[in-house]
Parts: structure tokens; C-alpha cells; sequence
């Protein structure tokens, strides 16, 4: 597939099948996503594998559909606001990198964002200063959904003199 055909034909996957995944592919699909975009080399994605201790306390209503294995993907602190968001957004990069990486091998993600709740900060563990961006249940799709249609292009586009 072309990364075009990648990028339009993933979807947000909400029930996996048991099958397993190789930890070694996940590692691959996270270094490929460290090639994402951030300013200063700051590199602000840090990641932490959830047991099936932390996903029940999560209490997630459907355990992440199912998902073999489940990710939170943190954005570390920086000096000023400015320099955190960029942070941020750095790490969205990483997460779109990401899942497109685990797409092109057919596997699906569920980005969850109650982990910045802060009952489940808690249970994470996250320091104040970070922003967790999601959590990410990972899997081979049981189903996959219909394409969530976008509006055209066009309204979203305005030109400046
Ligand atoms: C920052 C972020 C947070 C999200 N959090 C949730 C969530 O908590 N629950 C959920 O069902 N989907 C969540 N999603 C997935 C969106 O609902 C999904 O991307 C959107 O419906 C479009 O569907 P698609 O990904 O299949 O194109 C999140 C996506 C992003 C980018």
C-alpha cells in the first residue's frame, strides 16, 4: 500500500481478536514512529506497557476491546507552555507514525484517552509535569468499522493575501 492508502484506510479498531503480537514487532512500529517531527530534538514521547494488573484498575468499559497488548503513550515536561505543547504535539506525530506502522502489518489500534483522567494518572504512575497523550490497545481487528467520512477539504482551507 502507498502511505496515502495507508493513511486513508485506517481506523479506529474497538474489538481485537486474542491473537498475539510479537513484542518485537511493536518495538519495531515504535522506533519507526520516533522519526516523527519534534522541535529540538526534545523527543518527548516516553511509553509504558500495561499488565492486566493496571488495565483492571483502569476499568475500562470494554478493556480495550480485547486488545493483546495495551500501551500509554506519555508527552514529557518541558520549560515553558509553549515548549510543552510543541512537545504534544510531537508526540501525536509519534502516535499517527505509529499506527500507521502497526496498520501497514494489519494490526489496529483503539487510541483511548482516559488515561489523562486523573484517577488513572494515578494508577499510571505519571508525574504532574507529563501529559499522558492516550492509551492504545493494540490488536489484529476483529471487526473493522466503516469509514468515519470527512468533510471536503475546501471548507477547511482559507487563503491570506
Ligand atoms: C487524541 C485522541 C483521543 C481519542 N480518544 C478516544 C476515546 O477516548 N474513545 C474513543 O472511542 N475514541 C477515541 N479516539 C478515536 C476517535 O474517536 C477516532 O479517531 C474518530 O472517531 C475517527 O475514526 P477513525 O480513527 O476510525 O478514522 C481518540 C482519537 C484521538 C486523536
Amino acid at each position: 500500500m502507498t502511505i496515502i492508502d495507508l493513511i486513508k484506510t485506517r481506523r479506529t479498531i474497538k474489538q481485537f481478536k486474542p491473537d498475539a503480537i510479537s513484542e518485537e514487532a511493536v518495538l519495531s512500529w515504535l522506533e519507526a514512529a520516533s522519526y516523527a517531527p519534534n522541535h529540538r530534538m526534545t523527543e518527548p514521547w516516553e511509553i509504558l506497557f500495561l499488565g492486566a494488573e493496571t488495565r483492571a484498575k483502569l476499568n475500562h468499559k470494554t478493556n480495550f476491546g480485547g486488545a493483546p497488548v495495551v500501551l500509554a503513550l506519555l508527552s514529557k515536561p518541558a520549560a515553558t507552555p509553549f515548549e510543552r505543547d510543541e512537545n504534544v504535539m510531537a508526540a501525536a506525530c509519534f502516535a499517527q507514525n505509529f499506527l500507521l506502522a502497526a496498520h501497514e502489518a494489519g494490526v489496529g489500534a483503539y487510541w483511548a484517552s482516559l488515561g489523562a483522567l486523573p484517577h488513572n494518572r494515578a494508577t499510571l504512575g505519571v508525574p504532574e509535569d507529563y501529559d499522558v497523550i492516550g492509551i492504545f490497545g493494540i490488536g489484529y481487528p476483529e471487526e473493522v468499522p466503516a469509514l468515519k467520512p470527512r468533510s471536503p477539504l475546501a471548507s477547511k482551507i482559507t487563503y491570506l493575501t
